[in-house]
């Protein structure tokens, strides 16, 4: 089977109620943790690549990877650009294989954005791509993705219709609370997410599937795992399970998750290596840091996503 767009997984998801896990990838260990939990499960699955993991691992072998874990899994799989931000990189990764990308206009002002979107729009629709546009802007911070609390938007509501009309988007990504890295929420502070605006851009969009950034849960027992392994992360509060289980009953279909890849990943050589501080194979730790990411992705589509027999 050859790549997918998500056109088809998104019309099935929102019929059904559940969402697409669209999970960052940056090389071998984490493409094959994600596509063997999938299998098993007999899962769709979105990879996504950002700028950053493009240039850390190269365009070619994350494609060839990728194709691999089709070969293996024989699973409907999307590769998706994560956080374009240019005409030239959407148009870079269509030209070498991607079956979706995201322009990520949600710094420009509305009409920049608009005319952006739809240049990329109208390159990918003529390709076999399609296209995820943003509207509204998450907080966070990550490699090539840094947006201050003072810089973060929520989606306003009221333009997304224009929007997607204007640009021929074929998803939107919108901002309700939800924000990139492990530091979404202050400890002590009770998570909060604007499902008001989600309504409200649901009503506006019958039948258009949304995306949610930033949605990793930040999972406890990874972070615990970690400090108790030598490392010294401070309190990190994510999204809640339950939340996120909401918003895929409703016209989310796309659920971002990176952060809690990295964790897991992390929590795994850590504990390894604690462990066993004599070894130095890197098959020895990064064995187990596959199994965590396995172990994450079989949680969030059974538990969190809903997608388990929706191959
Ligand atoms: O939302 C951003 C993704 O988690 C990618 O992060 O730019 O550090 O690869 P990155
Ligand atoms: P997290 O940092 O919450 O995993 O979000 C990832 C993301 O939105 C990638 O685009
Ligand atoms: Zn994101």
């Amino acid at each position: 089977m050859p790549l997918v767009t998500s056109k088809e997984m998104f019309e099935k998801a929102y019929k059904g109620g559940y969402a697409i896990g669209a999970f960052n990838v940056n090389n071998m260990e984490i493409i094959q943790g994600i596509t063997e939990a999938a299998k098993e499960l007999n899962a769709p699955l979105i990879l996504q690549v950002s700028a950053g993991a493009r240039k850390y691992a190269n365009h070619t072998y994350l494609v060839k990877l990728v194709e691999a874990a089709i070969e293996e899994t024989g699973l409907p799989i999307c590769l998706h650009l994560d956080h374009g931000d240019s005409f030239e990189l959407c148009k870079s990764c269509i030209d070498g294989g991607f079956t979706s990308v995201m322009i990520d206009g949600s710094h420009l002002d509305y009409e920049e954005n608009v005319a952006l979107t739809k240049k990329v729009v109208e390159y990918a629709h003529a390709h076999g791509a399609v296209v995820e546009g943003e509207l509204g802007r998450l907080a966070g911070i990550e490699d090539d993705v840094n947006v201050s609390a003072e810089d973060a938007s929520y989606t306003n509501p009221a333009q997304v219709q224009d929007f997607v009309e204007r640009t021929g988007v074929d998803s939107l990504a919108i901002a309700i609370g939800t924000s990139h890295g492990a530091y979404k929420f202050k400890p002590g502070q009770k998570p909060q997410l604007r499902f008001d605006i989600l309504e409200e851009v649901e009503k506006r969009l019958p039948g258009f599937p949304i995306v949610l950034h930033g949605a990793s849960s930040v999972v406890p027992e990874y972070v615990e795992t970690i400090n108790a392994n030598g490392g010294s992360m401070p309190d990190a509060v994510g999204i809640p399970e339950d939340m996120l289980r909401q918003a895929a009953s409703m016209a989310v279909c796309k659920i971002n998750i990176d952060s809690d890849l990295r964790l897991a990943m992390t929590a795994g050589i850590r504990k390894y290596m604690n462990e066993n501080p004599s070894h130095f194979d890197p098959r020895q730790y990064l064995k187990p840091a596959r199994q965590n990411i396995k172990d994450l992705v079989s949680h969030k589509i059974t538990k969190v996503l809903g997608c388990e027999n929706k191959a």
